[in-house]
């Protein structure tokens, strides 16, 4: 069980508060200025990953404060009951293991009493056994061609993880293969795709915890129908449709043997999925091998997680830097810039991460929270972000903490593109820091030869404030090793923050709704009477729709 502790009746946040009016007038350029040693007093090293916080509106005595609400707020012994397989997603009754997917050590993890390591390391093997036979050649399709092309059909944690992942490692693909995603219900989705595969050679996998949700089912069901057309028999879908579930039942009645179920468990939450037999199309992408590099990885951030002291650990101090400015200097934004093209997916990824985890306005007793949760996440890489909509993170009237993260080295050093890349980098964050003051800026246009009356309309446009924090993420290169070390680490930071906050981050009732409403309506819309049960508004646009079709 997580402690119920509200984090303002803690005695450390008023001293937050008051640390807060206190450092809203701080000028990071000054704090770098009075202190040569910055970037080594506030930067941290996991393996090849470098975490440079320096650029953010903090002292050392922030910092303490903050490590001081992590301790009152029982952080330590909830990552602890989280590893340690307790029911900490008590609205679902569910144990948090993800961890234990990417579990690398002897140690057994018990949920329920039982040890589930056996079971995952049984779904691992079979997981490496199939993706090797289909490698091989050994397994192929119906007129015995091998299989080329996969096809997970999927939505939300059972789509955009291994997408994201499978995009961020291109660089890694088994020769031969290629992989797509269906998710979204629009028809299009799936007819694009399937334009794109030829059935003999298509491998699909249907990957839903649940097997129930709408979205992949249509999809599935029109997979099928669009396989059977070509191959007629109904003893070929063995060879092409596996199913990644936590469902046999539906399983089953769908039509896939059991055989061809690769199995994961209620203990798994859907945005936690990619390390579980949903990553098998990340298997048969990049091999089992890489897939494999991708769990150490995730397991090395683990171990850190775990044993580094708070004023080292990465995760944490992520989660508390956040949180600083969400509910301290009030933002409501966070954007996370992958300057790197490979990861374009990775705060589509993180948005459904931290978004559906901490979106939450009730706390663990049951009560409305008195203080700002998760922030809206939102990115695109660099530098196409630059061009489109930085200008509001440089000049804009509220603040955006973000993310920049960057490889040193590149997949394709092509000429100098990769330095170039990296220059805007670094620019980037240095501007968002230092701004650029009237004197600078009036010096800039002196040097363009404006005159005086020019100068004078033109300066007001041509400031900078300043003082807009970032944290920059420097990884040697984009491996799967190191890119499971960076999914880990923001998984951990919106763990951390949930904590914090109060409130339970594995469970998403909001998107419920969504699912019951919409199977509410959808028999309205299978004739053309005219409605009447909904307010005015959506009555008047099922009608009009009704007319339109
Ligand atoms: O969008 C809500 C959600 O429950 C996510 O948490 C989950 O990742 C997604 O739906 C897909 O669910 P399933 O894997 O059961 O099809």
């Amino acid at each position: 069980m997580l402690p119920k502790i509200n984090p303002t009746a803690t005695p450390t946040w008023q001293l937050l508060k008051e640390e807060h009016t206190v450092m809203q007038a701080v000028k990071m350029k000054d704090l770098f200025t009075s202190d040569k040693e910055r970037f080594e007093r506030f930067h941290l090293q996991l393996d090849d990953i470098l975490f440079d916080y320096s650029k953010n509106i903090i002292s050392e005595k922030t910092i303490s404060l903050l490590l001081k609400l992590a301790e009152e707020s029982k952080v330590k012994e909830s990552i602890k009951a989280m590893f340690s397989g307790d029911v900490i997603n008590q609205t679902e009754h569910r144990a948090v293991l993800h961890t234990a997917l990417r579990n690398f050590s002897k140690d057994p993890v018990l949920a329920d009493g039982e040890d589930v390591m056996p079971q995952i390391k049984k779904v691992l093997r079979k997981m490496k056994t199939f993706s090797d036979k289909v490698h091989s050649g050994e397994h192929r399709g119906y007129t015995d061609k091998r299989i080329k092309y996969i096809v997970n059909i999927g939505i939300g944690g059972s789509d955009l993880g291994p997408l994201m992942v499978t995009e961020a490692l291109k660089p890694y693909f088994e020769e031969e293969i290629e992989t797509f995603f269906v998710s979204n219900v629009d028809g299009t989705h799936i007819a694009e795709t399937l334009k794109k595969v030829k059935p003999e050679r298509t491998l699909f996998l249907i990957a839903s915890k649940t097997f129930t949700t709408q979205e992949t089912m249509t999809n599935a069901h029109t997979a099928r129908q669009w396989f059977l057309k070509k191959a007629k028999d109904e003893a070929h879908i063995a060879k092409h449709f596996v199913a990644l579930s936590t469902n046999e039942a539906e399983v089953v009645k769908f039509g896939i043997d059991k055989k061809n179920m690769f199995e994961f468990w209620d203990w798994v939450g859907g945005r936690y999925s990619l390390w579980s037999a949903i990553g098998l199309s990340i298997s048969l992408s990049i091999g089992y091998k890489n897939f494999e590099q991708l769990l150490k990885g995730a397991y090395s951030t683990d171990q850190h997680f775990r044993e580094a002291p708070f004023e080292k650990n990465i995760p944490v101090l992520m989660a508390l830097i956040g949180l600083w400015y969400t509910n301290f200097f009030g933002t409501q934004t966070e954007a996370i810039l992958p300057y790197d093209q490979y990861m374009h997916r990775f705060a589509a990824y993180f948005q459904q991460g931290n978004m559906e985890s901490n979106g939450k306005s009730v706390d663990r007793s049951g009560k409305p929270v008195d203080h700002a949760t998760g922030p809206v996440i939102w990115g695109e890489p660099g530098t196409n972000g630059q061009h489109a909509f930085y200008q509001l993170i440089h000049q804009g009237s509220i603040k955006i903490p973000c993310d920049f993260i960057a490889p040193a080295q590149s997949h394709n050093p092509l000429g100098d593109h990769h330095v170039k890349l990296l220059s805007n980098f670094f620019a980037q964050t240095e501007a968002l820091m230092n701004g650029k003051s009237e004197q600078e800026a009036k010096a800039e246009l002196e040097k363009q030869g404006l005159d005086a009356d020019k100068i004078s309309k033109l300066l007001p446009f041509k400031v900078f404030t300043g003082n807009r924090p970032t944290n920059s993420f420097l990884i040697k290169k984009i491996t799967p090793y190191t890119l499971g070390q960076l999914i880990a680490l923001y998984e951990h930071k919106i763990f951390v923050q949930g904590v914090i906050w109060n409130i339970f981050s594995f469970d998403q009732w909001g998107v419920e709704l969504g699912k019951q409403l919409a199977n509410k309506i959808l028999p309205e819309l299978e004739n053309d009477q005219a409605v009447t049960s909904h307010d005015s508004s959506t009555n008047g646009l099922i009608n009009a729709f009704k007319k339109m079709r």
